[in-house]
């Protein structure tokens, strides 16, 4: 084993640790630092992978708990911020707290995974997921 490990702690809702257990279970893993490891990886070499200058679209998706200070009017500046990549939104109450919201977008990978990433590190965020697929190189803007 490398002797060059970092150790650090990892703070998780109650209830995600007790998931993220029993997913452990099934996919066979021994201990969490192992599969923090696989998922680590896993992210690092898929946004290598990807061309972050070719142009995609798709969705995003967010779900938040709009009792959470400002987290309305932060995601709503943020889509003002963002309105060249986003096409349309939807928003639905989906119980006396939390909003599904859904944002079409289309552009560059790497202004949508900004967008993205901003939206997920937003306080009242509990979900959100940047869904996305290539679109005809011919449209790709320089
Ligand atoms: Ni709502």
């Amino acid at each position: 084993m490398s002797n060059n490990l970092s150790r650090f702690g990892v703070a998780m809702p109650q209830d995600l640790v007790k998931k993220f257990d029993k997913y452990l279970t099934k996919k066979g893993y021994s201990n969490r630092s192992e599969a923090l490891r696989d998922l680590a990886r896993r992210v690092v070499l898929e946004s290598e992978q990807s061309d972050l200058n070719k142009v995609v679209a798709g969705t995003i998706v967010i779900i938040y708990d709009h009792h959470q200070n400002n987290v309305v009017s932060k995601i709503m500046n943020l889509q003002h911020d963002y309105h060249e990549e986003i096409i349309s939104t939807m928003h639905i109450h989906l119980t006396h707290a939390e909003c599904l919201e859904v944002l079409v977008v289309r552009g560059k990978k790497k202004r949508l995974v900004d967008l993205h990433e901003i939206v997920e590190a937003q306080k009242g965020v509990t979900y959100s997921e940047l869904s996305v697929t290539f679109i005809d190189n011919s449209e790709d803007e320089e």
